[in-house]
């Protein structure tokens, strides 16, 4: 079993994590001095957003140095210190590798874009318009408008699957290859333990450059980017040989991670993992985020995502993320409680994405204060509100900063923070700190094989087992009271967990009645 496997990784957003030098954003010593934190915690491994040279025109997705630390966030020296102390506490640290699109400020694309001559013009995707004027097609940005640019120095258009600031490398060069790669090495060297790859679905690109065909199923007030099926412009089949050489490069060290991002229904998910398992270790799973939260809807959910992965290959489960509203808003602060068991108990790797463990909710940011420029492009569609300071403290700003901090505290910073959460026994945190100790308590938690046992109404019921123990989890959805007859005939054993504060431990024997928002796990036989 490797650590990536059995290990539990956490999400932080280093502009919101801790702030150490006053300038109201978050930076590498502030991670470094909480690591004593996530190490309580009981999680396994880190995963940094973007801590790279950037003009932070998406916050760090669009770097002008990859293997240079952005003075906001430190130097390399502190990266050093940072890597060293979460090493020797026993933590393993993941960057965010962003290989799809530089910032325009990167000096490739300066080169790339000085004329159609450019030894560096080929870096990156550049277009003749439509022979009927316009872009040369019809793919639109994520973050809202066409996709293309035009340059009129050359009277050539330029690809940004994101941002105008974020221009598409071209991954059918070589040289883009190589010098990606050599970009890994120089992180793998120093010592990281993997990386997240952003947005690998969308590294290759239709060769011929096809329009995309209309969504049948886009409604009014979705966004534009819906209107259409990304077709041509993502998942394409030659993508994963170039997922397989980011792997073999991964595997030129030992013991590293490749996590890969796609946003893809599940069955499509079986692809990245690659040929024999040569591909990503863990293409992203973001179904939870995205199927209702009902009994039902999750135990369908489970059955496809298991039915679908490739032999051997490793699931993994994400509740939220740097751009996804915040799970405690999306499903009440009673549910973030089972949200948290569920998590912990599938099977695959849980990824805990930070403030989380808090029951942070999704901030309300005013107007005048919206940072996120997809918010700014597409109102209401800002990802600003998940990506708040910590609160660590009852204190002013939250003992993150001692300015103000870049982004507001969420309306929850008073009562929810680590200060209190953590003497509060009745706590989301307290229960997160429970939930991780026993996944190293009982290996049957995070290696055992998983079989479902019952979805009845609210109820979803799973087993996890390893040699001799067996584990049942029985979790309510719901907000009334459930007696579980289709369990409660299997259900003889000990007490191990409950999600409600005050249910004591001790043997189980009789019928199993959950109590509204409860889940539980116990100890079979
Ligand atoms: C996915 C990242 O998670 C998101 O934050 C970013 O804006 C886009 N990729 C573009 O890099």
């Amino acid at each position: 079993m490797h650590w990536w496997q059995s290990g539990v990784i956490y999400q932080i957003y280093p502009r919101s994590f801790q702030d150490t030098n006053g300038d109201g954003v978050g930076d590498l010593k502030g991670i470094a001095a909480r690591l004593p934190y996530l190490v309580e915690l009981g999680v396994d491994a880190i995963w940094l957003s973007p801590i790279f040279v950037s003009p932070m025109a998406d916050f760090g997705y669009d770097i002008a140095d990859y293997t240079g630390i952005d003075p906001l966030f430190g130097t390399l020296d502190d990266f050093d210190a940072l890597l060293g102390r979460a090493h020797a506490l026993g933590l393993k640290v993941l960057l965010d590798f962003v290989p799809n699109h530089t910032s325009n400020r990167h000096p490739w694309f300066a080169e790339s874009r000085v004329s159609r001559q450019s030894a560096k013009r080929e870096w990156y995707i550049w277009r003749n318009g439509a022979s009927e004027g316009g872009p040369p097609n019809n793919w639109l940005s994520e973050f809202g408008g066409s996709a293309w640019e035009y340059d009129a120095a050359s009277d050539q258009y330029f690809y940004h699957a994101f941002l105008r600031e974020q221009p598409d490398l071209n991954w059918r060069n070589p040289a883009v290859r190589a010098a990606m790669h050599d970009v890994m090495r120089f992180w793998l060297d120093r010592g990281v333990d993997g990386f997240r790859v952003d947005v690998i679905w969308h590294l290759i690109k239709d060769e011929a450059f096809r329009d995309n065909p209309p969504n049948p199923d886009f409604s009014d007030g979705e966004p534009a980017y819906r209107a259409l099926l990304p077709l041509y412009s993502t998942d394409r089949p030659e993508v994963h040989e170039v997922v397989r050489e980011l792997r073999a490069v991964i595997d030129e060290f030992p013991d590293r991670v490749l996590i890969g991002e796609v946003y893809l229904p599940v069955e499509k998910l079986a692809a990245y993992y690659g040929d024999n398992l040569t591909g990503a270790h863990l293409p992203f799973n973001f179904a939870l985020i995205e199927t209702p939260w009902r009994a039902d809807a999750i135990a369908s959910l489970i059955d496809r995502y298991e039915n679908s992965l490739p032999p051997g290959a490793w699931p993994n489960w994400v509740l939220g993320n740097h751009d996804r509203p915040r799970l405690a808003s999306r499903i009440g602060a009673e549910q973030a409680r089972v949200a948290a068991m569920l998590l912990l108990t599938l099977p695959g790797t849980p990824f805990l994405y930070y403030g989380d463990e808090l029951g942070m909710t999704q901030a309300a940011i005013p107007p005048g204060r919206i940072r996120d420029p997809w918010g700014i492009n597409v109102p209401g569609l800002g990802r600003d509100g998940c990506r708040t300071p910590m609160p660590w403290a009852a204190s002013a700003l939250a003992g993150f900063s001692t300015a103000e901090p870049w982004l507001p505290l969420a309306d929850d910073s008073g009562p929810c923070n680590v200060e209190s959460a953590g003497a509060d026994p009745a706590s989301l945190l307290n229960l997160y700190r429970k939930l991780l100790a026993l996944r190293r308590a009982h290996p049957a938690l995070a290696e055992g094989s998983y079989r479902p046992v019952a979805q009845s109404g609210n109820v979803l019921a799973y087993e996890r087992v390893l040699a001799s123990e067996r584990l049942l989890m029985a979790l309510n959805f719901g907000s009334k009271t459930e007696n579980t007859d289709a369990i409660s005939s299997t259900c003889r054993g000990t007490w191990l967990l409950s999600s409600a504060v005050d249910r004591p431990g001790g043997p189980a024997a009789g019928p199993l009645v959950l109590r509204p928002h409860e889940g539980v796990i116990i100890s079979l036989g």
